[in-house]
């Protein structure tokens, strides 16, 4: 199947924003987008229901072609890992029901993009890591680090998980989710050194809200969605 798994080296680290500008962009080069953030927890609903969880930023960066319900199967109040968030409501949360979401209402030519919950060894469901649906769904993956201290760690741990699990690395992203603090500081060549390959590199965006966000990040990724689409990251 065509298709992307985006993942973080934690939660908070841009992966919808990163997620929702690949969309927009895969989708303008023509493909059958269908992105899946199966389970979110921490949603708060607003008055007509609605929230502005990250379902919803990929509902808008598709154009809205995608109903919201095929891209958020689950959703949860408590920001907990998913299956505890799930528990609290007296529900289950199985990694066969997660794989069956992602899945449903894809044909054969699309492509699925794919969101999971926290970082690659969180746990997604109550049997299973955001690495056991990775491997289930068989897509390469695309690894989000958040650029800051620390992140050439983080950002060569959650690779070598992943290739380690026998999947495909799809890319690094080193996202400035906050302004540079050290303008010395130069991530991304010095991860180059350390993964063997380039990593995009996308800048601190101050725009206000998160729409905004995904639209100005969205340039930046136009030669990673052109690799995607063409199928080199499978
Ligand atoms: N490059 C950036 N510049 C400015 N703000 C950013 C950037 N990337 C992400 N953000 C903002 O940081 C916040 C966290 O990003 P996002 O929700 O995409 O992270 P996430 O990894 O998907 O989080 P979660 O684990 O909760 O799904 C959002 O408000 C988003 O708009
Ligand atoms: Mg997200």
């Amino acid at each position: 199947m065509q298709g992307v798994f985006i993942t973080g080296s934690d939660t908070g680290v841009g992966k919808t924003a990163i997620g929702a500008a690949l969309a927009w962009q895969l989708a303008l080069q023509g493909l059958a987008v269908r992105p899946r953030k199966p389970v979110e927890s921490g949603y708060a609903a607003d008055q007509d229901g609605l929230g502005g969880g990250d379902a919803e930023l990929y509902h808008g960066a598709v154009g809205g072609r995608e109903p919201l319900a095929r891209i958020r199967r689950y959703r949860f109040r408590a920001p907990l890992a998913p299956a505890r968030a799930a528990a609290l409501e007296g529900q289950a949360l199985k990694l066969n029901d997660l794989i069956a979401a992602c899945r449903d209402g894809v044909d054969p030519g699309d492509f699925l993009l794919v969101e999971g919950a926290g970082g690659f060894y969180s746990p997604i469901a109550g049997d299973g890591l955001n690495a056991d649906l990775a491997v289930a769904l068989g897509l390469p993956v695309l690894v989000v680090s958040a650029d800051r201290l620390g992140a050439i760690h983080q950002a060569l741990v959650t690779a070598e998980a992943v290739m380690r699990r026998g999947l495909t690395l799809a890319g690094v992203v080193l996202n400035q989710v906050a302004p540079r603090a050290d303008p010395q500081m130069d991530n991304g060549a010095d991860l180059a050194r350390w993964l063997g390959c380039d990593p995009v590199v996308i800048g601190h965006q101050d725009t206000p809200g998160d729409t905004l966000v995904w639209r100005a990040i969205a340039p930046g990724l136009a030669s990673l969605a052109a690799s995607l689409a063409s199928g080199a990251g499978s």
